[in-house]
């Protein structure tokens, strides 16, 4: 284990990929608003990402800039952090080759989301889906972050970036040290996963996790969605025909009443229990009543930032430029660094 510290940096990354959601709000872009205060935070959209599956270029670059807009009307400054999209900084693509000569074959195996995105035609994949994770190693280990705010399905990609991490330490020890950097040149990332809306997951069924992805738009409540479809998702929204319980036991085995009240708990910014001892006993129509007024108050403001921002897309691409500049000031001398670990010449 190594003995170094290192100063802490966030990074986190979204994916410009279909319509931004609630899940993505409340388990990341929310996070990234709270932690400007005390972190110097790098947030990216990742469009190298976005095409490992197929994407129209047209709607590419509009997504990718709707993300950007969308971290900025949430509220993070973009004068405070750096906001950029991955493809302006090579570094992230660089350094995924060394690391990908890290990682092993059989690391990789195991990841859970190419499973699942993949499906049964595992064959016909791309090489950069499989390759997903070490990319997004890569992202966070280019700048040598050691915090990393995501939902609750980026877990095991953050696992993997600390085995990658630690191995290539590791591999090259006598290399870190003689070179001048202790006895580990890569922190191992934290992953901040918190809180009850962590994992948020579809309105339409709580089994499934609220996804870009999922044909229902339904399921989803979307950052643009204006307050009349808000209310109409909610006022639909699947529950069960019991109260709500008063404590957090009672939401056992009913996981669209508990995701609900995880929403509610996330946007008003209180505890679980809170929410309980105040709607506990009540039906759930009141709740949702409840719920639309909070989210409506919440997102209301934030679609409508993000729609002003992205009619006027000239000053998102200064923003992102901006920020890759800042971006590609700490990647470069820490990519340097490890042509020097590794051994290239340069
Ligand atoms: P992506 O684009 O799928 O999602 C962006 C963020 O939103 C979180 N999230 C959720 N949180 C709670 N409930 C949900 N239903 C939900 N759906 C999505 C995700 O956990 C994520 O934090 N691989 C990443 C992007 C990435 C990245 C990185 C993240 C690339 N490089 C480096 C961190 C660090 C992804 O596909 O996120």
């Amino acid at each position: 284990m190594t003995t170094q510290t290192f100063p802490s940096r966030v990074f986190s990354g979204v994916q410009p990929t279909g319509n931004l959601h609630l899940g993505n709000y409340l388990g990341a872009i929310q996070k990234f608003v709270a932690l400007q205060a005390d972190y110097e935070c790098l947030y990216c959209v990742v469009d190298m990402h976005a095409i490992t599956v197929a994407q129209d270029p047209d709607e590419l670059r509009r997504t990718i800039r709707e993300v950007a807009a969308a971290f900025i009307a949430a509220g993070v400054d973009p004068q405070k952090n750096a906001i950029f999209n991955q493809s302006q900084v090579s570094v992230h693509a660089e350094l995924a080759w060394v690391l990908g000569c890290t990682a092993r074959i059989g690391w990789l195996n195991r990841m859970t989301q190419f499973k699942e995105k993949a499906g049964k035609d595992r064959e016909n994949a791309s090489v950069g889906l499989y390759t997903y994770p070490v990319l997004m190693a890569a992202d966070i280990l280019a700048y040598r972050a050691t915090h990393v705010p995501v939902g609750e399905d980026q877990k095991q990609h953050l696992e993997l970036a600390r085995d990658i991490a630690q191995k290539f330490n590791n591999d090259f020890a006598a290399s870190i040290e003689k070179h001048g950097f202790g006895d580990a040149f890569f922190p191992l990332p934290e992953p901040l996963i918190q809180g009850a809306a962590a994992r948020v997951m579809s309105l339409r069924d709580g089994s499934k996790k609220m996804s870009k992805s999922d044909p229902s738009d339904q399921s989803r409540i979307n950052l643009t969605d204006d307050a009349d479809a808000i209310a109409a998702k909610v006022r639909k929204a699947k529950t069960d025909p019991e109260p709500l319980p008063s404590e957090a036991a009672g939401l056992e085995g009913r996981p669209e009443a508990a995701n609900l009240v995880g929403i509610y708990a996330a946007l008003a910014g209180v505890e679980q229990a809170k929410v309980l001892g105040e709607f506990g006993g009540g039906q759930f129509s009141a709740f949702k009543n409840a719920l639309v007024e909070v989210a409506v108050e919440k997102l209301g403001p934030i679609g409508a930032e993000m729609k002003r921002l992205v009619a006027d897309p000239a000053s998102i691409d200064a923003i992102l430029k901006r920020g890759a500049e800042r971006a590609e000031a700490i990647a470069r001398p820490n990519f340097e660094a490890v042509k020097d670990i590794v051994g290239f010449v340069r």
